[in-house]
Order: structure tokens, then sequence, then C-alpha cells
């Protein structure tokens, strides 16, 4: 069904013949799930190209597919291409220019008679709408992100480190089930969740503190990416009202979920809302993106992203403000679009938490 698609596609751009060397992409076509092999197709085959580590890993992963065991000391993969090539009438090969090391591009130049040339994302295009099984996977990386920080909140306390929290995040997060982490996990306290993709360290929580936590899950390959910002303690009234614009612009953006409406729409919808507020000068840039196999993939929701949104893609919606000195609040959710509208994901809850101090 995919190759069928990819075929499609591939047949409108006057496509002979395709090499894919993006693990996700490889991956998402045929099944392949280790990490080193490329998928040479044509109108008629379907090559997957690897060695003798991942052989009968790929003949028990990649059903339809001929399993090309590669010698690497013996030959090139362009010259393994050229072998695969050399009975049909293919004169031009398209590459991922993008998920190619020079390297190995003047090893195709060199091996290969015929004429190489880029290739649009066409695995990528495909990839953004999700199926009733890769949905699933995602529902759980959601449900496994929310009970983890249902179970992490209320242990959180005074003196305890960013790092010891993450720590223990994670631990619940394998615990839960999940085959990863969808990413390492960003847990940030004080004025220090001003930094939009922090590292966790060794700053102790103090009353007052911002808690940022932004996690997720993998299940099957297929991660959650959520963001919650909690207080430690009382808020302050700026805390709210911090709090309270970020989440504003949230509801906003979702708001406006629907088949059609492009991310640049959204991350418009989202920026007015932040840029009329008192924090104009401390706004994060970008809305949020596509979420799957890849953390960050297509439909990307920011200015000049004008893909309209289809049922099935699966996005995040992450408004963020961020005022060094202060601290930062990202409220980050995934949502899958509906033929009206859009259905939660993560499901935490989005009010202002202050936890008991
Ligand atoms: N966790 C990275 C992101 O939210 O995009
Ligand atoms: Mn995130
Ligand atoms: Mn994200």
């Amino acid at each position: 069904m995919r190759l069928r698609k990819l075929r499609q596609m591939m047949a409108q751009l006057n496509y002979q013949a395709l090499l894919l060397t993006e693990p996700l992409n490889i991956r998402y076509l045929s099944g392949f799930s280790g990490s080193s092999a490329s998928l040479l197709i044509t109108a008629q085959q379907q090559f997957l190209i690897t060695d003798y580590r991942y052989t009968e890993q790929a003949q028990a992963e990649c059903a339809g597919f001929d399993i090309i065991c590669r010698d690497r000391s013996a030959q090139s993969l362009g010259q393994c291409i050229a072998s695969l090539l050399q009975p049909t009438a293919v004169s031009r090969l398209h590459l991922e220019y993008g998920h190619l090391s020079v390297e190995l591009f003047m090893q195709l130049q060199h091996d290969l008679a015929i004429t190489l040339s880029p290739a649009t994302n066409l695995p990528e295009q495909l990839r953004a709408c999700k199926d009733p099984h890769e949905l699933k996977c995602l529902r759980q990386a959601a449900i496994i992100a929310d009970e983890a920080l249902a179970w992490l909140l209320p242990q959180l306390q005074i003196g305890m480190t960013e790092r010891q929290a993450a720590d223990l995040l994670q631990q619940k997060i394998y615990a839960l089930g999940a085959d990863e982490l969808a990413f390492p996990t960003i847990l940030l306290s004080g004025e220090r969740s001003a930094l939009p993709h922090g590292k966790p360290g060794q700053r102790c929580f103090e009353p007052g503190d911002w808690i940022l936590l932004d996690f997720g899950a993998r299940v099957e390959g297929y991660r959650s990416d959520m963001t919650r910002t909690v207080v430690l303690g009382q808020a302050s009234a700026e805390q709210q009202q911090f709090y309270h614009t970020v989440l504003t612009a949230q509801q906003a953006a979702l708001a406006a979920v629907k088949p059609g409406v492009s991310g640049h729409r959204l991350d418009q919808i989202a920026q007015a809302v932040l840029t009329a507020s008192p924090y104009a000068a401390y706004v994060g840039e970008g809305l949020g993106h596509g979420v799957g196999l890849a953390l960050h993939e297509y439909p990307l929701m920011r200015r000049g992203c004008d893909v309209r949104l289809q049922p099935g893609m699966v996005i995040t919606i992450e408004p963020g403000l961020y005022k060094p000195g202060f601290g930062g609040v990202r409220i980050e959710d995934d949502i899958v679009i509906t033929q009206d509208g859009y259905e939660l994901l993560t499901q935490s809850p989005r009010q202002l938490q202050q936890l008991p101090a």
C-alpha cells in the first residue's frame, strides 16, 4: 500500500528509480528497523540493500522486498546499485540529497554511469498522514507520557535537582512500556525554564519555581512529545498572567484546527495572542510540527508553511514564552486531525498546576 502510493508519486514525477537512504523513510516503506540499509525502488522492483549484520533481520521484517546482502569490502553501494540496474532501462536515479553524505554522493557519481538527480521528499509526504496502526502506537505513546507525568508531579519537592526529577520521569516512561524515550527529557526549573531546549542540570528546586517538563515515549518507533509547565508552590500574579497568556494562545490555535487550515495560519493565530500581550518580546518561534517516527516531521506549524492539514495528520501545538531571568512557559500537546477538527492525544491537565511545596 505505502509502496504503491510511492510508485504513483514517482510515476507522476517521471522518476524511473529512487534510492532512499534516510533510516525512518526506509523503515516506513519496508518495515526494516535496523540502522544500516538503503532502498532502491523502480517501477517494477524493490530492493533492500544491507549487509551480513542485518540480512536475517531484513528477511524477517521486509516482506515483498528483494534483500540484497552486500559484501562491503568487495563491492561499493554504487557498484551494487549498478549491477541491480544493469538489466533495466533506468537512465536516471533520484536521491535523497538531504540524507546523503558528500562522500557517498561522490562514490555514487563515480560508480554509476547514469544521471543522478535530487528527489523531492516523497516518503515524508506519505508519512504525514497516519494509518490506524500508527495512530494506535501514537495514542499509546501519549498515554505513557500522561501517566508518567501524573506519577511524577506529586513527587517533586524543594531541594530535588532537575537531573533527579528527569531521571525519575525517564525510568517511569520505560516502566510503563515505552521501547525508548521519544528524546532526552528537557526538565528545567526557575529562570532556566526560559531555555527552550535546555538540558536538566544540578539546580535544586526552590519555592515558587517554574518547572518545565518536555518529554515523551516511543512505542514501535512512534513518539509522543508533550510539555507541561507547573509551579512548585504558590504562583505569583505575574506567573499566573504569563502562564495564562500561553494557554490562551494554545486554545486559540486549537480552536482553529481543522482540515484545510495551514500551519502558517495556526502559527499566526497563536502569535497574535502572544504578541498582543505584555510579553511580546519573549515569544518563541513557530507553533509546532508533525510527529511520528521522527520527533519533527511534516507538516510544520510555522510561518511560510502552507501545507494544508488533512485528517490523519498528527501534529504538536506548543506555543511558548521565554523571558530571561524570569522563566519560560510552554504548553505542548499532540493532536490528530479528524474530519471536522481534531482529537487530543495527550490529555494531561492544561490549567496551571501549583504543586504543594
Ligand atoms: N521536545 C522538542 C519539541 O518540543 O519540539
Ligand atoms: Mn516537546
Ligand atoms: Mn515539539
